[in-house]
């Protein structure tokens, strides 16, 4: 069932986004200091104005979020791009900018024009904001449903990757150095480039085909690329049963009408939930301001460095991990798992930060427990998010869930990437105690609402969701066939 073509479609799909996402999330948590540096000469130079300490701190904190700011914006277009010009061709549209911005940030420090590396980082950041709900989509719908699972981990293992290699890359005696930091924020156009050329001999995924194109014929060939037989027709017989059960091909839902539906309110209840849970467990705390920490926990700043490269590596280590366990125990118990494990390092964490100015060995310990808080998180709350949303839900109303889930992700991002070093300075060694009762709430949530999405299709987990609300008797779901055009959707008489 895993065939060669399947495994270069998701190579190729994840080798551009997910490693730009990753890349772009960690690249400028070395070499901030550097950069703080080049804006400040920069300005003086250029501008003929010396920056205070505080406008420096705000300029940099700007080229810090901008990312996720784009992003935000980038999430909104996400599933209209997707519905509009397919899977395939989206992500090839999408390496324009990705290009540009990388462009931008490249030429920055040659040009010695600072704005251009905070343009070059929003633009880069839309791409993301697109590809973090283009992505999991297309990896769910090319993937057999046995498969699901681990081609949707497989997103955030590539992730974290572009994490690790922007922290290796970071080191000073590699690109994180005065002359060579534009190059390593601007070697995103590198993995840009080979996606573009690999896409070409991608198939569209076959569920837009058929159930948002109508294209069974197309259909059929995608599936018969990615499963390398003729005999694809349990599948299609699959997607055409979506097909009539809930008649999309005759229609995509908009956001107003996806909101007038009050199971599939619930359903973004759960969704949006389910991303909470992930930024909320406050990981990009620890991504974005890893140095930080280290340094606060009194680490040299080499050492900090390491230290960093440590908590990416436990990440990837942890998370492929999770690429197999995910389709073996499930979507909700890695979740579950990783949750708690989470909360229960982070009680350690924050019990060895608050002694440690007593106990300098204590400092060790708090690498520890930074490592297997990373690691808890790689072994679901990483991940599965990213996924479950777009195995949730049909075709008629995936792409618009899939891009409000997301939506809330980046502005979660942006909320901590503004707000945790004022934790940092507010509460100092009490910072992560925030986290431990997000991780409560986000522990008992999932317990309480999310379903197990494991080995299911999306109807059987839409129909979930409709017996949740209200027990709606899916039985009685009232459609019109009509022969020339296949089956049309009645309302449902559930809006309010
Ligand atoms: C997930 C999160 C992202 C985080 C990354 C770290 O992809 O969505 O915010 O930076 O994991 O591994």
């Amino acid at each position: 069932m895993v065939t060669f073509k399947l495994i270069y479609t998701i190579f190729t799909i994840v080798l551009g986004s997910s490693l730009q996402f990753g890349y772009q999330t960690g690249v400028v948590n070395a070499p901030l200091k550097i950069i703080e540096n080049f804006i400040r000469n920069n300005t003086f130079e250029r501008f003929n104005k010396t920056l205070t300490n505080q406008e420096l701190e705000i300029i940099s904190s700007v080229v810090v979020t901008i990312f996720p700011i784009g992003g935000l914006i980038g999430s909104l277009f996400g599933g209209i791009i997707a519905n509009r010009y397919g899977r395939k061709l989206s992500m090839m549209l999408m390496a324009i900018p990705t290009a540009i911005g990388s462009v931008l940030m490249g030429i920055s420090l040659i040009s010695e024009m600072f704005p251009l590396l905070i343009v070059g980082r929003f633009i880069i950041g839309i791409s993301c904001g697109v590809y973090s709900g283009l992505t999991p989509m297309y990896l769910t719908e090319i993937a057999p449903l046995k498969f699901q699972g681990a081609s949707g981990t497989i997103n955030q293992f590539v992730i974290v990757i572009g994490v690790l290699l922007s922290q290796i890359f970071g080191l000073e005696f590699i690109l994180g150095n005065a002359n060579n930091w534009n190059f390593l924020l601007g070697l995103s156009l590198i993995p840009c480039g080979f996606q573009i050329i690999l896409l070409i001999f991608c198939p569209e995924s076959p569920r837009y085909l058929l159930l948002t194109k109508n294209d069974t014929n197309g259909a059929r060939r995608a599936l018969q690329f990615l499963r390398q037989t003729k005999n694809v027709d349990i599948e299609i017989e699959q997607m055409q049963l979506e097909m009539e059960n809930v008649a999309v091909a005759q229609k995509i839902l908009s956001l107003r009408e996806i909101f007038g539906y009050r199971y599939l309110r619930f359903g973004i209840f759960i969704s949006v939930g389910m991303h909470l849970t992930q930024q909320l467990s406050g990981i990009n705390s620890v991504i974005f301001y890893s140095d930080k920490i280290f340094e606060k926990a009194n680490f040299t700043s080499t050492n900090a460095n390491y230290a960093t490269i440590g908590v990416g590596s436990t990440n990837l280590l942890i998370t492929f991990l999770s690429v197999i366990l995910v389709d073996k125990l499930g979507r909700k118990t890695l979740h579950l798992i990783g949750l708690s494990g989470m909360f229960i390092f982070e009680i350690f964490l924050s019990i060895c930060l608050i002694l440690s100015d007593h106990w300098q060995p204590l400092m060790y310990f708090i690498m520890v427990f930074i490592f297997l808080y990373v690691g808890s998180f790689g072994i679901g709350p990483g991940a599965i998010p990213w996924f479950i949303v777009a195995e949730m839900f049909t075709q008629e109303s995936r792409a618009g869930i899939v891009s409000i889930a997301v939506f809330v992700n980046w502005t979660c991002q942006i909320v901590i990437g503004l707000g945790f070093p004022q934790l940092l300075t507010r509460l100092g060694n009490y910072c992560f105690l925030p986290f431990v009762v997000t991780l409560l709430i986000s522990i008992v949530f999932t317990y309480w609402y999310v379903p197990e999405t494991k080995g299911k299709t999306p109807e059987e987990l839409e129909n979930y969701l409709k017996r949740k609300v209200d027990n709606f008797d899916i039985e009685e779901e009232p459609l019109i066939v009509n022969d020339s055009i296949g089956p049309i959707r009645v309302d449902y008489d559930d809006r309010v």
